[in-house]
């Protein structure tokens, strides 16, 4: 559907961070054909793999050619200690805002007490935030979900972030349990908002217009930055429709071949070796094919291509919806 001009999105839009998908090559060529993106998060660092710790792996986000990406990092940990090193190597490479992940929700992780699974536990929660609020020097901004197992577990967790100056609250408001399915509740989100202190931003389920004219009408304002993830992937034309900017077939075609073509670019400068590259490529289209017609036929025959050129030409032949 078409927004009409009253609902045309007037915040930001934000990238959600994503594993594999919202990673620098892709907010880099995405950027370069698709305008409307003013932010976006990287996937979590987790303090305890070692390769976040060296700087070289984490500068590459901060050049000065990337200020205008507006890229935000995120750390997932439950060790302040770790927490504020990572937080201080960021802040030498440039960087002024850090995210918090208080929400990946997969057993694994939740398990450790990282991620959603420090929600289990909010008098940790406070040791944590409060080491980290007096030693970290830049913005911190958090990223949370609804609860562990039950929603109701909201209010406390508002009532606890409340005590604390966060530059931003970004809220999917499902439980971990939930992980990706059933409906974010989008009423728990505005209730949320009433109580909380810090600025709430929204994040679950904007598939299309029709999600985010509902989300507006529901009492979301129009000048609120809002966080897409999977949306944007599904259709790489979204943060355009919200912004009420319209192509014809040929326009598209033309901004996807070009997108395409640098998202390729991209990751080649940084993986080498085909197997690796063509992997990451089937990772994108798991999402990405829904930008087409016959989308499911697409992945199929996209996951079993066994060379880049297979794989181009399958891509090159589908047609955009
Ligand atoms: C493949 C995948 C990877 C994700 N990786 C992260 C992550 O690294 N950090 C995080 O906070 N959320 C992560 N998420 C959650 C998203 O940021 C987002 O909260 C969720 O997808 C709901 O938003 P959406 O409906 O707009 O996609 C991930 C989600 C998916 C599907």
């Amino acid at each position: 559907m078409v927004l009409n001009n009253e609902l045309k999105i007037k915040g930001n839009l934000i990238l959600a961070p994503m594993q594999n998908f919202s990673e620098l090559p892709f907010i880099k060529s995405y950027n370069k054909f698709f305008p409307y993106l003013k932010r976006a998060f990287t996937p979590y660092m987790a303090t305890s793999s070692f390769k976040f710790k060296k700087p070289q792996n984490i500068k590459d986000y901060f050049i000065k050619d990337n200020e205008k990406l507006n890229i935000t990092p995120q750390i997932l940990s439950k060790s302040s200690q770790d927490f504020i090193s990572l937080c201080n190597i960021l802040q030498d490479n440039g960087c002024h805002t850090v995210n918090i992940n208080f929400g990946c929700p997969y057993e694994k992780i939740v398990k450790k007490g990282r991620g959603a699974g420090m929600l289990r536990d909010l008098d940790f929660m406070k040791k944590f935030l409060d080491e980290i609020f007096s030693h970290c020097r830049v913005n911190l901004s958090l990223k949370i979900r609804s609860g562990v197992s039950n929603e109701e577990e909201i209010y406390s967790l508002i009532n606890l972030i409340n005590n604390y100056d966060f530059i931003e609250v970004i809220y999917h408001p499902r439980t971990a349990k939930q992980l990706y399915k059933g409906k974010a509740n989008r009423e728990l989100f505005f209730e949320a908002e009433s109580l909380s202190k810090n600025k709430l931003i929204y994040n679950g389920d904007i598939l299309n217009t029709g999600d985010y004219q509902e989300l507006i009408l529901s009492g979301y304002k129009l000048d609120k930055e809002l966080m897409i993830g999977r949306g944007i992937f599904k259709d790489l034309f979204l943060t355009y429709k919200l912004k009420g900017v319209q192509h014809s077939q040929q326009e598209k075609k033309e901004i996807f071949n070009d997108f395409y073509m640098e998202l390729k670019k991209e990751w080649r400068e940084r993986l080498k070796k085909e197997k690796f590259f063509l992997s990451i490529m089937k990772s994108y289209f798991y999402y990405m094919s829904n930008n087409f017609i016959n989308s499911s036929k697409l992945f199929s025959s996209l996951s079993v291509s066994n060379d880049m050129d297979s794989f181009d030409s399958l891509v090159w032949q589908a047609e955009l919806k």
